[in-house]
């Protein structure tokens, strides 16, 4: 797996679903963890609040560094003035970094800063560049960014806690979006995160994400090995081809 560049490997595994720790049991981390590994997830979707950009706070650089995993680790910053910390979530081993559009002045020079840095998992990985936007940020910003992104996540609701409703303006955003990213030469990738739930996944993976974000769906406290890999299976078989 470490042969492939970030973004080749992240190819081979499109469609997917990244899969949120918020709701997981974190006393039981290690024991959550095996069984998405057993599930056949290869994305761990890690959610970083730092109750300034968003209400709740919950995990840092140490947690995720504690994390040890085959899976790729997704880190989704959703943090005030990412620039100067990113290079701890590096370090600790994100191999996705997302940073929000909405999180500083210089979001160019974020983006530009992450793309300087190596993969701490692998130097040959490289790390995937992503952005995200909140729900009430118009998919316009995205346009002086793109050379400097590899993702683009779209927050179906509005970020500070998993459980929430998916938003339906999500559909016409993603679309906006597609058709923007189609004129890029390189290879862009398309998030959803938020909101996703058995009931929904089908019509969800439908839009045309690459990686769907799934939480609470998954670590409902029930059976999160069997919830994976309904929504796995459920967004490799509802994507468009
Ligand atoms: C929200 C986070 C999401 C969220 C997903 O602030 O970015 O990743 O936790 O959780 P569910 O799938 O429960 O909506
Ligand atoms: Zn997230």
């Amino acid at each position: 797996m470490s042969s492939l560049k970030g973004i080749e490997l992240l190819e081979s595994l499109c469609p997917t679903i990244s899969v949120g720790m918020l709701t997981a049991n974190l006393l039981s981390l290690g024991s959550e963890l095996s069984l998405l590994e057993q599930s056949g997830v290869r994305l761990l979707h890690v959610d970083v609040m730092d109750g300034c950009f968003c209400p709740m706070m919950t995990v840092g650089p140490p947690l995720i560094q504690a994390m040890k995993t085959p899976l790729l680790k997704d880190v989704h910053l959703m943090i005030q003035d990412p620039l100067e910390k990113l290079g701890d979530y590096v370090a600790a081993g994100a191999d996705v970094v997302t940073v929000h559009a909405e999180s500083c002045m210089h979001i160019h020079r974020v983006l530009q800063q992450l793309g300087s840095l190596q993969n701490a998992n692998d130097p040959d990985r490289g790390l995937v560049r992503g952005l995200a936007l909140n729900p009430g940020t118009p998919i316009e910003v995205v346009e002086p960014l793109l050379d400097a992104l590899d993702l683009v996540f779209l927050l179906a609701i509005n970020p500070g806690w998993g459980g929430q409703k998916f938003l339906t303006s999500t559909a016409r955003r993603i679309e906006k979006l597609r058709k923007r990213v189609g004129t890029v030469q390189r290879r862009i990738f398309l998030g959803l995160d938020g909101g996703v739930t058995r009931a929904n996944i089908a019509d969800v993976a439908k839009l045309g994400a690459d990686i769907v974000v799934t939480g609470s769906a998954v670590f409902d406290g029930k059976a999160p090995a069997e919830n994976a890999r309904f929504m796995l299976d459920a967004v490799r078989s509802s994507a468009p081809c």
